[in-house]
């Protein structure tokens, strides 16, 4: 079927489990701003994730758990705007579902002021409450489990794969299963064995959503800026398929280049008025002249030709 305007709708979470059930894997891309979910849109990503990875990647900080609502509402109602097809997904930040009645509280602001469909909160077995107060309320969730960025100081701070052992892997899948009975839509597995996560995916109804997790998922998500080759540090679970830091270091060098050497801006980018509207402008036309000896000075402050 062909997309058309009067055809394009925003893909709800009833979608997802369509797809989820057609076997079709899905890719979920983060995006921040409004250019970038408006190609990412126009490409047919279905899902786009306001991710607090944007504290990283877009804001500069040291880590996830400096990202606050209120930077969340922002970047998540301008990718909504963005937008028309994608389902967008906010990323509760670190501490704003802390407990029910703020989760409730605060994921209501997503749907409410942003119009993002879903949110996105880390933790199994530990956020399973949580995401079940969520759901009871109307708001889609999906869960986000193994190496959890805002707990990382709680992990020991080091970036790590989750599930290696006999007993983290049983608490991986008892906090997959947890999170699907409490609702979640879907969820994410990060930094999880190959194999694990292939089981896990196996033993659920809902989609996975891998990352660093192998191929085995129901579907992948990745951070926008790895995929297009846009930033300092790139995790290895990441492909770059482009370099736009490459890309924008060659326009913006090649720009000022031209400025410096008076080659920008051209005739192309450039406005020209009627040049006999210009001469009545500034008192240079025959009836000027004639009339110049009379003049009673500057006009209004400004030397016109026919003052001088
Ligand atoms: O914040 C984020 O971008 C995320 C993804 C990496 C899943 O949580």
């Amino acid at each position: 079927m062909s997309v058309t305007a009067e055809t394009v709708r925003r893909l709800t979470v009833a979608d997802v489990r369509r797809m989820h059930a057609d076997g079709e894997r899905l890719p979920i891309l983060t995006a921040y701003d409004f250019p970038t979910a408006r190609i990412l849109d126009d490409a047919g990503i279905p899902m786009l994730l306001v991710g607090d990875s944007l504290g990283q990647v877009l804001l500069g900080y040291d880590s996830t758990v400096r990202v606050t609502m209120a930077e969340m509402l922002h970047h998540s109602a301008a990718v909504v705007r963005g937008s028309k097809r994608a389902l967008v997904i906010a990323d509760m930040p670190f501490l704003s579902y802390a407990t029910i009645e703020e989760a409730l509280d605060n994921a209501g602001r997503f749907l409410r002021e942003t119009g993002a469909t879903a949110v996105k909160i880390e933790g199994g077995v530990r956020s399973a409450r949580t995401v079940e107060a969520l759901v009871r309320a109307g708001i889609p969730v999906m869960a986000h489990i193994g190496w959890t960025p805002q707990s990382q100081h709680g992990m020991g701070g080091k970036v790590r794969v989750q599930g290696k052992s006999r007993e983290t892997a049983r608490a991986l899948l008892a906090d997959a299963v947890a999170v699907q009975e409490a609702g979640a839509f879907a969820i994410v597995l990060e930094l999880v064995p190959e194999q694990l996560a292939a089981l896990i995916t196996s033993r659920l109804r809902i989609p996975t959503i891998g990352i660093g997790a192998g191929p085995g998922c129901s579907g992948q998500v990745q951070v926008i800026t790895d995929v297009l080759g846009l930033g300092e540090f790139s995790p290895r679970h990441a492909r770059k398929y482009a370099d736009l830091e490459g890309t924008i270091r060659a326009a913006a060098t090649a720009w000022a280049a031209d400025v410096m050497s008076g080659k920008f801006p051209g005739p192309a980018e450039t406005v020209r008025m009627d040049d006999a509207t210009l001469d009545e402008a500034l008192g240079r036309t025959a009836d000027d002249r004639a009339i110049a000896g009379m003049s009673e000075g500057l006009a209004a402050g400004i030397p016109l030709d026919r003052d001088l």
